[in-house]
């Protein structure tokens, strides 16, 4: 133990504490009814970061949804790390399967359940922690900025606007996210991939009104009707996905990276039975579960909403259907090449009497991140100090649209987060480890500690 972890460990209850009123804060940022709150998260973080030591504080691009800017203490001549994270997050629905409250944070059996408490407050707060231990005994060794946000869970547009208008603000000597997991307990990981997202609405409109079922019913047509033709056609029953030219652009992972995969504590059976708890797994049996979901494209069907779906019974041909369809892209694909895609490919599955309007919400491209600059021996080293492993290169099939802007000034761009594969984010009773957590707060405080010896 050192000095720097003997300090973590003493301020071990206050870090919780901090962490709890943060999570209170239900800063859900696709709701529009919670851009108050959203702002509240906001003025919090930037409160704090003021308080240890930040100059420079400021809310960017937007008064609800505002990206937080600080900078640490001017150390001339010492490497630059940005910290990068969200204090948004994800709608705490279905609200009655939570276990207690998503808002009232409490910690249960060492993990600590809150909507947030892993995607991303929690990982980013250990971030700002590792910069307090760093701050203490005068100054730190490296230069620190933050650039925590309020929209990455509904697609980062004010930072993509304020990344375009100030390049700048992404130059540094490496950058550091934490807002994914590790492999396994135990099994710290770096990212060296990440799927990209194009997430739509398909809405298809077959009559000017809903008509009545038996008066009409069986000479006109039914919006559902002409929408389930379509999303039926879109993929096969075993996942080929059947936009064409979608998967002209994928580019496979090196046979030496899936030989590297095959070595990972990992077993389908095991995925299938204690994560997925379904009855089989599905999609394109020639390739191992770690590349259907790092590094094969998908396309999910969210929801599908119109009709009737209120108690009881009414006889009605809906006049509207609507679906939402996402698609995850992998390296090498572009979101802008696989919206004209897919637009194509749902205009030419729709019946001809369908009138069928496809909106594009949000999206990100594919990432893959070169690990092999010095930032990422400083990772692996503190986490193997703290971990008793190192990192190990992974990929991940989730998004963080803002990742690939986030390397434009040539910053190593590095995915070192410290959730577990059990933590439930987007999903009911989401926790952090709180061991997890404060692991975290040590192996970035060593990370930034070494990443200032150069
Ligand atoms: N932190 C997650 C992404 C993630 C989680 C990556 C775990 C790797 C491991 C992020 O907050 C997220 O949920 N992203 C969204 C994309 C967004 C545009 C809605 C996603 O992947 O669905
Ligand atoms: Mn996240
Ligand atoms: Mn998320």
């Amino acid at each position: 133990m050192t000095e720097l972890d003997r300090w973590v460990l003493s301020q071990s209850e206050r870090f919780l504490e901090e962490l709890k009123t943060l999570l209170r804060i239900p800063s859900v940022s696709t709701d529009p009814k919670h851009a108050g709150d959203c702002r509240k998260a906001a003025d919090w973080v930037a409160d704090h970061l003021r308080k240890l030591g930040c100059r420079d504080v400021q809310l960017l691009a937007s008064d609800t949804h505002p990206i937080v800017w600080g900078v640490g203490p001017d150390v001339p001549g010492a490497p630059t790390v940005l910290i990068y994270g969200h204090y948004d997050v994800q709608p705490p629905d279905p609200v009655n399967e939570w276990t207690s409250p998503p808002f009232e944070p409490v910690v249960r059996n060492g993990d600590l359940f809150a909507r947030g408490s892993t995607d991303d407050k929690g990982q980013v707060f250990a971030a700002i922690k590792a910069f307090e231990a760093i701050c203490q005994g005068g100054k730190p060794p490296v230069n620190v900025r933050f650039m925590i946000e309020g929209q990455e869970e509904s697609g980062s547009r004010l930072l993509f606007d304020l990344l375009n208008k100030e390049p700048e603000r992404v130059a540094a000597d490496a950058v550091l996210v934490s807002d994914t997991s590790y492999f396994a307990p135990g099994w710290p990981a770096v990212e060296t991939g990440l799927r990209g997202l194009c997430y739509t609405e398909i809405e298809v409109r077959t009559s000017k009104t809903d008509l009545h079922s038996g008066l009409y019913g069986g000479a006109v047509p039914n919006a559902h009707d002409a929408l389930v033709q379509i999303l039926g056609k879109l993929k096969t029953p075993d996942g080929k996905i059947r936009v064409p030219g979608l998967y002209e652009a994928v580019k496979r992972p090196s046979a030496e990276e899936r030989k590297a995969w095959k070595k990972l504590p990992f077993s389908e059976a095991r995925f299938l039975r204690d994560e997925v708890k379904a009855k089989a797994l599905t999609g394109l049996k020639p390739y191992s579960v770690l590349e259907r979901t790092w590094a094969l494209p998908t396309l999910e069907i969210h929801g599908i909403m119109g009709g009737f779906t209120g108690e009881g019974a009414k006889t009605v041909i809906p006049a509207v259907a609507t679906a939402k369809v996402s698609l995850r892209l992998v390296p090498n694909q572009k979101e802008k090449t696989v919206q004209k895609q897919f637009l194509k490919a749902v205009k030419a599955a729709a019946p001809k009497y369908a009138d069928v309007k496809v909106r594009f919400l949000h999206g990100a491209d594919p990432v893959l991140v070169d690990i092999s600059s010095r930032p990422f021996q400083h990772i692996d080293r503190a986490f193997r100090e703290v971990e008793g492993r190192g990192v190990v290169p992974t990929r991940s099939g989730g998004s963080i649209p803002v990742v690939p802007a986030l390397g434009k000034k040539g910053a190593p761009v590095i995915l070192a987060g410290i959730g577990l594969p059990d933590d439930r984010l987007h999903a009911p009773d989401e926790k952090i480890n709180v061991e997890q957590f404060y692991k975290g707060i040590r192996a970035f405080a060593r990370f930034l500690t070494y990443m200032g010896d150069g």
